[in-house]
């Protein structure tokens, strides 16, 4: 893969990096998730147990990230290990996000910070979790102690990690805890969700004004599968609206960037199976996909990127990433939409980032330990850490965007 640095548009402080969460690869959380594996509907009943030990393991990964040539890392600090009982804080788990945040900084790795990554303490289940408005100032309440213990290590803030996913997954379909089947509640869920964001930009900005504050917003391309078909270009306008413009039309007010994770394009065929169920994905029976199945579609990003111009934000591609054991499609796959990236740059949008899903192999919230996302394999078993040759080519990639450049924050060859 050859890019030509004398024409590379990426700006010099762009953020090269990849992601994580706390409950994906910490190990040893106690929260509604953990609560929920227990009844065994993880795929072949795993649980998430001791993940990737990365808790204990930090700092071997971000010397990881930094050999392979990452200036910035995206992650989550776990609510329920800060806050374990309502208003009681735990110092001693402050402290341990001080510290990972001190680390990274020292590797010059610049740290995204997402305060929410789907996990909630078990008290806030028990009080109904998001459908009960009280979770809002919860929420708030930990943020604000976030913001003061560690927000003078803090700059990139992530309120939310895909709020409309969970909420459909937990709510609508509800395969996901809390598997409350019920719109209402769903409704609920979300406007809380909204409510909580904009408390948290405001805890955020009143302290630290400076802070640059965001979503990690998910977005699919949807498409209509036949394209002059009336039918499939309303469900297609319709699922748009719903997944993708909904909450940014709520939120881009408050997002002083957009974080985007793409992972799905999606062509929607009209079939009525019944009230509930309008429309069915049809992946090309040819199409490329990931070993979850999961169509590969690199145009889609372009799409999704050109689809938030009007918002005329920042963006910062906070998730992208691609199941894939063997590592036979990953260098390609970062390649081809980083190159979207590179045209939606020369096109005038103002992209700043790009995190890679992820660093790590990790546990996967509804497949478990089998699809490997990971820059770098992890052995259950011994926990080591194996560099996939993808995470070579990567490098090489941000090195060639970064060539001849003088930034301090820039890797270096
Ligand atoms: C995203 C999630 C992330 C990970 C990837 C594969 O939707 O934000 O935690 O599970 O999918």
């Amino acid at each position: 893969m050859f890019v030509d640095s004398r024409t590379s548009r990426f700006p010099t402080n762009f953020l090269w990096g990849a992601a994580t969460s706390a409950h994906q690869v910490e190990g040893n959380n106690h929260n509604d998730w953990t609560e929920w594996e227990k009844l065994g509907l993880v795929k072949s009943r795993e649980q998430s147990g001791r993940a990737c030990g990365h808790y204990e393991r930090f700092r071997e990964d971000f010397a990881l990230a930094k050999e392979l040539g990452h200036n910035a890392h995206r992650f989550s600090i776990e609510w329920s290990r800060i806050e374990p009982r309502p208003g009681r804080f735990d110092l001693a788990a402050i402290d341990h996000y001080r510290q990972v945040l001190v680390e990274l900084h020292r590797l010059g790795l610049e740290p995204l910070v997402t305060l929410w990554h789907f996990t909630n303490p078990i008290w806030i289940r028990n009080q109904g979790g998001w459908t009960n408005r009280r979770t809002i100032d919860d929420f708030g309440r930990y943020v604000q102690a976030i913001v003061d213990q560690l927000g003078h290590l803090i700059t990139h803030w992530v309120t939310l990690n895909e709020p409309t996913v969970y909420t459909s997954h937990g709510y609508i379909s509800a395969y996901w805890p809390p598997q409350k089947k019920n719109y209402l509640s769903a409704w609920q869920a979300i406007r809380n969700l909204v409510t909580a964001h904009r408390l948290a930009y405001q805890i955020i900005h009143r302290r630290w004004p400076a802070a640059k504050v965001g979503v990690a917003n998910n977005l699919n391309d949807f498409a209509a599968a036949r394209p002059g078909h009336l039918l499939d270009q309303g469900l297609r306008a319709w699922a748009d609206f719903w997944h993708n413009r909904w909450w940014l039309n709520q939120t881009y007010d408050t997002q002083d960037f957009l974080g985007i994770n793409y992972y799905f394009h999606h062509p929607l065929r009209w079939r009525w199976v019944g009230p509930t169920k309008l429309f069915a994905p049809q992946t090309p029976p040819a199409a490329p996909q990931s070993d979850l199945g999961w169509e590969i579609y690199p145009t889609g990003l372009g799409l999704v990127l050109e689809s938030v111009r009007p918002y005329q934000l920042p963006i910062i591609i906070s998730e992208n990433g691609v199941a894939d054991a063997d590592d036979h499609l990953r260098a390609a796959f970062i390649r081809d939409h980083v190159a979207q990236v590179d045209h939606a740059i020369r096109h005038g949008l103002d992209v700043r980032g790009y995190c890679y899903w992820s660093l790590l192999d990790n546990f996967e919230w509804r497949e478990g330990f089998t699809p490997r996302f990971g820059l770098v394999e992890v052995d259950y078993h011994t926990l080591k850490r194996t560099i996939r040759p993808s995470a070579h080519a990567y490098r090489q990639l941000i090195v060639q965007h970064s060539r001849s450049r003088s930034s301090s924050s820039s890797p270096t060859a």
